[in-house]
């Protein structure tokens, strides 16, 4: 008897992805405008569907942080999204639900609807286990390196990403 998988592959649709951090105003944002901007070079844009969220919603509404922003527009990124708390429904929208540090996977796995809809979740350093740190750091409390750092692993990870999801 034919057996029906759980989990269907991508096909016929846009790959969908979602980038998560605390605010959704420094790191997420980001890593949603570099990873645009990588797919929008390879003339992927029709190929992936992509969005971040935050898992805390105290900056909804607005655009990334101004420091993020300007770190991000001397690498020729225009950061221009929204900051938005998760929802529910992105557990069942989003193909790649994908967190920044180990405390966004935490609560991400905690707000999953279900077991099967948790496997969504990962670190973008999972992606690339080669990269400087475990982890993308939180840029909000610190200096200017915070952010360049941030752009760094952005810069070394998402590519590594867009090779293993890539349709
Ligand atoms: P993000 O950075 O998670 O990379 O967007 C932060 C932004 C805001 C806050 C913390 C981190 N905050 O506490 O408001």
């Amino acid at each position: 008897m034919r057996q029906t998988p759980i989990l269907q592959p991508v096909s016929g649709r846009p790959v969908r992805v979602l980038f998560v951090c605390l605010g959704n105003i420094c790191r997420s944002p980001s890593a949603e405008g570099v990873f645009r901007h990588l797919v929008s070079e390879a003339g992927q844009d029709e190929a992936f569907e992509i969005d971040s969220a935050g898992i805390i919603g105290h900056h909804e509404g607005e655009l990334p942080d101004g420091r993020m922003r300007a770190h991000a527009a001397r690498r020729g990124y225009d950061l221009t999204s929204r900051s938005r708390p998760i929802r529910y429904e992105d557990f069942f929208h989003f193909d790649y639900i994908i967190g920044m540090d180990e405390s966004n996977r935490e609560r991400l796995l905690e707000k999953a609807p279900t077991a099967e809809l948790a496997e969504k979740v990962s670190l973008l350093t999972d992606w690339a286990p080669d990269a400087a740190k475990d982890h993308v750091p939180d840029p909000y409390y610190g200096g200017a390196e915070g952010f360049e750092h941030v752009l760094d692993l952005l810069e070394h990870c998402l590519p590594q990403l867009q090779r293993q999801i890539h349709p």
